[in-house]
């Protein structure tokens, strides 16, 4: 479904991607992990075409992302830090979206269990954290997009919030989505990812399946924490 081929982005010299190769297929979740400041972000703007990256290939369902922007209708995406007009209320953001989108209705479900409506008449620089974080999500799965990019979904999230996106996000599964996903919580990787890619200073270190280091005997939490580690003073 998406696949990336030798991609490279620098930020004057600190190489933020450093030849990235990688394949992701459709039914799938994937956690992405790895420290801060390891390119996490910058990939995933990268396949949103939102960062340009000098050099490497994207492809979406075959085709290369460079020649066809319409791509990303297919995707919905929760930015790490989404930015809102600052003077506009919740409601008119979500009716200029919609509109853009040529969206009718609203998934009456996704509205109730992100509790938006109650932030309806709110000015988008009065919302706090968690509030805004809501309304990202809520954008995200709108569209009913096949393939669901989320940056720290759950970061601010109180716990309603919290497990009703992951419960979302195995919902979407079922229906054959692709599911990328950073997060740094490790509870959540087990929960809802089939597998790994681990990243550090722009390149990928490690993919692997989450079964695999569920068994392994130290447990699944020791594997992933001894990772960050190990790539912490390397
Ligand atoms: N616009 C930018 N200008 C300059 N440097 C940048 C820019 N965006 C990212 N970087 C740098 O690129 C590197 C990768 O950043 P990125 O945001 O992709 O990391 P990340 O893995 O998402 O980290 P985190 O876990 O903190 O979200 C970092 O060293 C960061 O400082
Ligand atoms: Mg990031």
């Amino acid at each position: 479904m998406i696949k990336i081929s030798r991609l490279n982005k620098t930020y004057n010299k600190l190489k933020a991607l450093d030849n990235v190769d990688l394949f992701f297929e459709k039914g799938e979740i994937v956690a992405l992990l790895g420290p801060n400041g390891s390119g996490k972000t910058t990939l995933l703007k990268s396949i949103l075409g939102l960062v340009l990256p000098e050099s490497g290939d994207i492809f979406v369902n075959g085709k290369n992302i460079k020649r066809d922007f319409r791509y990303r209708e297919m995707i919905g995406y929760m930015p790490q830090t989404a930015s809102y007009p600052e003077n506009l209320k919740v409601e008119e953001v979500l009716k200029i979206i919609k509109d853009i989108r040529n969206k009718k209705e609203y998934e009456d479900e996704l509205m109730k269990e992100l509790k938006i409506e109650e932030m309806y008449c709110k000015k988008i620089n009065a919302l706090s954290q968690g509030m805004k974080q809501r309304l990202s999500a809520a954008l995200t799965f709108l569209f009913d997009s096949d393939i669901i990019i989320l940056d720290e979904p759950t970061a601010g999230l109180d716990p309603a919030s919290a497990d009703y996106l992951k419960m979302k996000i195995l919902k979407e599964k079922t229906k054959g989505k692709l599911i990328i996903v950073t997060t740094h919580i490790i509870s959540e990787v087990e929960e809802l990812a089939d597998r790994f890619i681990f990243m550090h200073e722009g390149r990928v270190k490690i993919e692997d399946g989450i079964d695999k280091l569920k068994v392994q005997n130290n447990g699944f939490r020791k594997s992933i924490s001894n990772l960050f580690k190990e790539y912490e003073w390397s």
